[in-house]
């Protein structure tokens, strides 16, 4: 079982990646084999908008986005975490959710039976950034609706995720439901 987390916070010891390692240290335990992809660690760049991308085999831009699908459509279970940046998913997140629209065009879906939904703010903004990302993983993802597993919460300065303790615990949580839901549909 293969569980992948797409991370679109740029601060490598902040909030949003302290919670995702808590939840794929979760699913290690219990199993998995996860990979974690830090967006702001690659060059993913802007969609360039042609809407042409049906009519080429590869996406013509040459950086990392297209190996990044290739691991979303490739794993088992998908986790996207996002902190709020203005009331929504951080840049980082949003370019490489436009990037999926090479997978749209093309009708082509993840494997993943699980998805999971990471989101931290500093005090508000997470309902809009829930709704973004509900929307997104409608696409790529065929995932029944009891298969999707959010933790979200507060957190602001550097480490406090890790004084949260309800937060890292909504995390874990997190973690072992992805796990055990795909155990449940016979993904081990
Ligand atoms: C550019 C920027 C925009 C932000 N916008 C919001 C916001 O709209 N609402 C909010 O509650 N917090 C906002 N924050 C605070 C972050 O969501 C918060 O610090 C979060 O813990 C950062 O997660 P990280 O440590 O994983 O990077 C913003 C932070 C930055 C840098």
């Amino acid at each position: 079982m293969k569980l992948l987390a797409i991370v679109g916070s740029p601060r490598l010891k902040g909030n949003t990646n302290y919670l995702v390692d808590q939840a794929l240290e979760e699913a290690a335990t219990l199993g998995a084999e996860t990979e974690k992809i830090v967006l702001s660690q690659y060059v993913v760049n802007p969609c360039l908008g042609h809407d042409n991308c049906a009519s080429f085999d590869a996406c013509q831009q040459k950086d990392d986005a297209g190996w990044i699908l290739d691991r979303l459509c490739e794993a088992d279970g998908v986790i996207m975490a996002t902190p709020v940046y203005y009331y929504n998913v951080s840049a980082q997140m949003k370019t490489f959710i436009d990037r999926n629209y090479f997978l749209y065009k093309h009708g082509i879906k993840s494997r993943a039976r699980a998805v999971g939904i990471i989101v931290v703010a500093g005090s508000e903004g997470i309902e809009d950034t829930l709704h973004t990302l509900k929307q997104f993983i409608d696409e790529p993802f065929a995932v029944k609706e009891d298969r999707i597993f959010i933790a979200y919460g507060y957190a602001d300065k550097l480490g406090e995720a890790k004084n949260n303790r309800p937060l890292v615990e909504k995390a874990r949580k997190l973690g072992r439901q992805m796990v055990e839901s795909l155990k449940m549909e016979g993904v081990h």
